[in-house]
């Protein structure tokens, strides 16, 4: 597919963004079979000479939470050094010091926007949740690591409807003052649209938080993770998680499905001009190869054009 596609840049939209790829985090955490370590540590390098400028490895989570990660210690002991700069969640204060001990220097925190979701998926209510993740951030910034933070439930809650855009900005900004660096605002079950994209940054905005703060984590439940990119891309933002092949889901938020695929994105990105640093040809053979080790087709419609193009 040489030459496609076709680069038609639009005014107004940033001239470069970062790839934030959450795949062996957010894609394998959900998968039914439990991946072997070592196609794990493959996926994690393959992204990595894919041109992924940041890739989240795994958790630090309860391993009666979510068995898929319970291998999160073999996982970056395979990684060594490399491992080291990889973003890894980390719940709590024990999950603070497993990482500390295999090195770590970026640590993600993830807190909820609602309550309901705070305590099936961190078993906190929502002021438990943040007395939770203080220390982390506190002990974390003192060591000299990075801190993200991701805020859940950003547009739609499966048990609660919708989530006032007031509440997320209290939320993200309880996150950002215990000290992260990055926000980033999860659409955890894909239900958000365009317009609510533009209105959350704006209120974020008017709340004192620069949109250079804040990413984007959109699952594509509902098929609006482009549309819903595009928006961003308009109000400024700079930062995407994606996953490669359109792996994903939350174990603890029914319907949630798979992330933006990074393919889909980066197709997207290449046509606007928008530079991004990854190589979309060692992407989908990522994805083929990581949807065979899976035993099923990926969700993203570029790796399936693309591979199907190939083949
Ligand atoms: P809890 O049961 O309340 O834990 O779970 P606890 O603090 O009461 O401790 C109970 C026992 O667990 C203790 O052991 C602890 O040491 C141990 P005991 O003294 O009884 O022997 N324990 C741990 N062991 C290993 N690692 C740990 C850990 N913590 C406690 N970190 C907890 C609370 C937060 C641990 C649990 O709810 C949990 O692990 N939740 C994680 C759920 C999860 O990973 N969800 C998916 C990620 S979030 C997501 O996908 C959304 C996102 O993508 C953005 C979006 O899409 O919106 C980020
Ligand atoms: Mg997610």
């Amino acid at each position: 597919m040489d030459g496609l596609p076709m680069q038609v840049p639009r005014e107004g939209l940033p001239e470069r963004v970062t790839i934030y790829e959450v795949g062996p985090r957010d894609g394998l955490q959900n998968e039914k079979a439990i991946v072997p370590v070592g196609v794990k540590a493959e996926f994690v390098h393959r992204l990595l000479d894919a041109g992924a400028p940041i890739v989240e490895a795994t958790s630090f989570v309860h391993p009666k939470w979510v068995p898929q990660l319970a291998d999160a210690e073999d996982l970056m002991t395979a990684l060594g050094d490399e491992g080291r700069e990889l973003p890894v969640l980390v719940p709590n204060e024990r999950g603070l010091d497993r990482a500390l001990e295999l090195g770590s220097r970026h640590v993600a925190i993830f807190g909820s926007a609602t309550d309901t979701f705070a305590q099936r998926n961190l078993n906190r209510s929502l002021d438990e949740q943040y007395a939770m993740f203080e220390p982390v951030v506190r002990r974390a910034r003192d060591a000299g690591l990075d801190v993200r933070a991701y805020v859940s439930m950003c547009f739609g809650d499966p048990w609660e409807g919708a989530v006032p855009i007031e509440q997320v900005v209290a939320a993200g900004r309880r996150l950002l003052d215990l000290g992260a660096r990055q926000l980033s605002l999860g659409d955890t079950i894909g239900v958000g649209t365009a317009g609510h994209v533009r209105a959350l940054v704006a209120a974020f905005e008017e709340a004192g938080t620069p949109r250079d703060r804040l990413a984007m984590h959109f699952h594509d439940t509902y098929g609006q993770a482009l549309a819903n990119t595009y928006a961003a891309l308009e109000s400024g933002i700079t930062t995407f998680d994606a996953s490669a092949g359109g792996l994903g889901g939350c174990p603890y938020a029914k319907s949630a499905t798979g992330n933006l695929a990074t393919e889909d994105l980066v197709w997207m990105l290449t046509g606007l001009g928008i530079e991004h640093g990854l190589d979309l040809d060692r992407l989908v053979a990522t994805s083929s190869w990581m949807a065979g080790e899976l035993g099923r087709p990926s969700p993203s419609a570029v790796v399936r054009a693309l591979a199907g193009a190939a083949g």
